[in-house]
């Protein structure tokens, strides 16, 4: 069975001392959690390690980078490789944000070695996906999403594969209150389970999580949750309230 997991994406926000009073918060609040369901927190690098020392104890909880370099190592000032994660013991790291692919030019090649330097590193990549408005305007979603798997995902060996978690987003859903209905949802998150299936075979395809992004809150996450093919959700602002992660969390650990 595939796990089902809320996962946070604090992108950059909060400063530490706000940040370490979320999870408390958190920590405190959210029901204990069983081996199939997990919460992740995708933290600013400075919070990594503070964050893994807090969650430690806490079973179902893990912490996730935002970002690692696409090379292993070498003189790129500023950069953080996916090694350096893997030695403070990081085990997610998100790959392909559309944040990332927009402001910092990261192409699906550039997302496909990224891939290989969290597997060879044996950190989970969440790798996302996610169609603009026009693509989606035109009816054209299905093509752009699964070219975004062939051209980055594709480059992981079936068994590479079975590492990753998959985040559908739709960049007009990120950040503007417009959520996909959870018929776009299922629609789109089966259609990626089939993708897989053709290049990896149903097995694996029906292992990988596949989480849903964009404006998902505490008032739409039962129905998205509700939907076979939608394993959970990346959460940007609403991973921000205490209040709001936490009840998305319970309506998880229902599902
Ligand atoms: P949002 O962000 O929940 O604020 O729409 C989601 C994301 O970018 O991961």
């Amino acid at each position: 069975m595939r796990k089902k997991i809320a996962a946070a994406n604090w992108k950059m926000n909060l400063t530490w001392q706000q940040g370490n009073e979320l999870v408390q918060s958190l920590l405190g609040a959210t029901p204990s959690m069983q081996d199939t369901h997990q919460v992740i927190l995708s933290v600013p690098f400075p919070y990594l390690a503070s964050v893994s020392s807090m969650t430690k104890g806490t079973s179902g909880y893990q912490v996730a980078a935002q970002n690692c370099h696409h090379l292993a190592a070498g003189a790129y000032t500023g950069e953080v490789s996916a090694g350096m994660l893997a030695s403070i013991g990081i085990p997610y790291c998100l790959v392909g944000h559309s944040e990332r692919r927009e402001y910092n030019g990261e192409t699906n090649a550039v997302l496909a070695d990224k891939l290989v330097r969290c597997i060879e590193n044996s950190i989970r990549p969440i790798f996302c996906c996610g169609e603009p408005l026009a693509i989606r305007d035109q009816g054209q979603q299905n093509e752009y999403v699964a070219r975004q798997l062939q051209e980055s995902l594709f480059v992981l060996s079936a068994e590479q594969v079975g590492q990753a978690v998959i985040a559908y987003e739709p960049i007009w859903a990120i950040g503007t209150g417009r959520t996909a209905s959870s018929e776009q949802a299922q629609a789109m998150h089966l259609h990626i389970r089939q993708v897989l299936e053709v290049h990896y075979g149903q097995q694996l395809a029906g292992q990988i999580p596949i989480l849903y992004g964009g404006s998902v809150k505490a008032s739409n996450a039962d129905e998205l949750f509700a939907c076979p093919d939608v394993d959970g959700a990346l959460v940007g602002g609403a991973s921000l309230v205490a209040s709001e992660f936490t009840a998305i969390v319970n309506a998880l650990c229902k599902s």
